[in-house]
């Protein structure tokens, strides 16, 4: 994937792959990220933890949908879902700084994630155009 991108960066175009695959391989990612969130978290933080089994199971169900939903429908399910988790991303890396969320996630990995989530959304925006 990143071969093409920058194949597709050298040529000054975007890279033509079919919707579902980018979009199935970055739901995905947030999937795994909520997922892991959520066990990293301390079991004390159960609204956290809640929410995160949400994100989880909103993007495997964006991962399900692909094949029979528009492309009009997956991108902007795609980027509602991936705005909010980016924020849920925020607030955490905030929160893991300030000490205020009992976890054993690094802060520099939830930086990385929300990092993803920002690049998803740039991806996004370029596939709305
Ligand atoms: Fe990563």
């Amino acid at each position: 994937m990143y071969i093409e991108l920058l194949d597709a960066l050298i040529d000054k175009e975007f890279p033509d792959e079919p919707l579902c695959d980018t979009l199935d391989f970055w739901n995905q990612t947030m999937a795994g990220h909520a997922e892991f969130i959520d066990g990293l978290l301390d079991p004390s933080e159960e609204e956290l933890k809640s929410m995160a089994q949400k994100f989880t199971r909103i993007f495997e169900n964006l991962v399900d949908d692909c094949n029979r939903c528009s492309r009009r429908h997956m991108l902007e399910k795609s980027t509602r879902a991936t705005r909010n988790i980016a924020e849920f991303k925020r607030a955490a890396t905030v929160g893991l700084l300030e000490c205020e969320i009992e976890s054993i996630i690094p802060p520099l990995l939830a930086d990385h994630v929300l990092r993803e989530a920002n690049q998803y959304l740039r991806i996004l925006q370029e596939l709305r155009i």
